[in-house]
């Protein structure tokens, strides 16, 4: 049974695409990534390798922590918050009230004060606890969000504060986990040969998202058949592989822009965390296409012109799924006033699903290749196996264009100028 189905729509100037030229650079990768020990590779076993204490212990903290409050606030940035965000959006339902979970609020992903004004304001009736996330330990924006509600916690809990701050941070090193020893706060570990991007699967993503009521032993039996399907070696038969090399394919012949597309709106934070992951492993010594998004059919009344008809430096990534579980169907009025009696016999989802097709259509007819990446269902299970294919593919694509997908040097340099700015005794304006 296939999980995820890849399928192209391409122009003649690209259907000369030989896969075979490429089964030996992906050959020589998928053995590098097997042996590699030095670099960030514990993630690729990840889904297998987490043990039944640890998810226990996830479950236990998330029992507690619903029990308790009535919100969670995760503080942290990049790869520690977009990958529970994402799921949290895909799989719990918009505007009711959470079944299993409680409110899972986000905080320390921007330096915004009113931000974190109102956010603070916003917990004056309401109990909470702090689940604060940093694999480094001495991110800013993490850093002072989590010194703002440490305060805040103490003001509200006093000595039980520390019974509601939990520490998600390298197991080996670091500053937030010297205060977490000293302060006597629970943690959780993120295996240290995990990097931020790749920590999803890790306590990172595994506590927010239980807390928010979604299954996470179902997202990581999704990952953990992604973890065998994708270990595949020949290209033909591995879909990561084979998105990998496409989208190495089009960059090659010039296109600078991949628009990752769908038509469910909770699927936007997936958007996210995917740009997330691919343009900071991507981008580097002045490589990497750059990583887009847009949200049908909201974007084709925006953006749509762009993609139709403006400078031809994009393909479209499609990414959709076959079955839904909600709809809601267009009712029959005899008076056919606003002359929509036509679809009444439609659904809300299959007028969507013919708007995908319409669009597809329009879009490759007007020059864009189009890649099309489609699940069996929008659950848990599905999610899990999406989100470690998109994981594998991100390096593999990354080794193609020859730079290494898991450091990010670049994010040094601003990072450098901010502390000498916030050093100087002078205000800058
Ligand atoms: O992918 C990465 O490594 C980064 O985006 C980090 O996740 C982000 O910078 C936050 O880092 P930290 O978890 O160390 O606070």
């Amino acid at each position: 049974m296939t999980h995820l189905n890849l399928s192209t729509k391409f122009n003649e100037r690209l259907f000369d695409m030989d896969f075979m030229n490429f089964g030996h650079s992906i050959s020589l990768i998928h053995h590098h990534l097997e042996e590699v020990e030095d670099e960030l590779t514990g993630w690729l076993k990840q889904p297998l390798n987490i043990t039944a204490e640890e998810v226990d212990e996830i479950h236990n903290l998330s029992d507690e922590i619903k029990e308790n409050a009535d919100v969670l606030l995760v503080i942290g940035i990049g790869g520690s918050y977009l990958g529970a965000k994402a799921v949290q959006e895909a799989l719990a339902p918009n505007f009711t009230k959470k079944e299993n979970g409680i409110e899972v609020l986000f905080v320390g992903h921007n330096l915004s004060g009113s931000y974190m004004k109102r956010l603070v304001e916003s917990l004056h009736n309401r109990d909470f606890y702090v689940n604060v996330i940093s694999k480094s330990g001495t991110t800013l924006e993490t850093s002072i969000a989590f010194r703002v509600l440490r305060h805040y916690s103490i003001e509200r809990y006093g000595q039980n504060a520390k019974n509601r701050i939990i520490v998600t941070t390298d197991s080996e090193k670091g500053l937030l986990k010297e205060i977490a020893l000293a302060q006597g706060y629970r943690m959780l570990d993120i295996p240290s040969n995990i990097g931020g991007r790749y920590s999803l699967l890790t306590p990172v993503g595994l506590l927010p998202i239980s807390v928010a009521g979604i299954n996470i032993t179902e997202i990581l039996r999704g990952a953990c058949q992604a973890v065998i399907d994708l270990n595949e070696e020949d290209l033909e038969k591995n879909e990561a592989y084979r998105y990998a090399v496409l989208r190495y394919e089009l960059y090659s012949r010039g296109y600078q822009v991949e628009l990752l597309a769908s038509f469910e709106p909770c699927l936007s934070y997936i958007h996210e965390w995917w740009k997330q992951l691919f343009g900071e492993s991507e981008g580097k010594e002045k490589k990497g296409l750059f990583p887009a998004s847009v949200n049908y059919s909201t974007d084709l009344h925006s953006l749509g012109q762009y993609v139709q008809e403006g400078n031809p430096l994009l393909f479209e990534t499609f990414l959709s799924f076959k079955h839904l579980s909600e709809d809601c169907h267009l009712p029959f009025n005899e008076l056919d006033d606003d002359q929509l009696n036509y679809l009444s016999h439609r659904s809300f989802n299959d007028i969507n699903h013919i708007s995908e097709q319409g669009t597809v259509l329009a879009h490759f007819e007007g020059g864009v290749p189009i890649i099309q990446i489609e699940l069996e269902r929008l659950d848990a299970f599905h999610i899990g196996y999406l989100l470690y294919f998109f994981m594998k593919a991100c390096a593999i694509s990354a080794y193609l264009q020859d730079v290494n997908p898991f450091d990010q040097p670049g994010v040094e340099a601003y990072k450098t100028k901010i502390r000498d700015l916030l050093n100087e005794k002078t205000i800058v304006s």
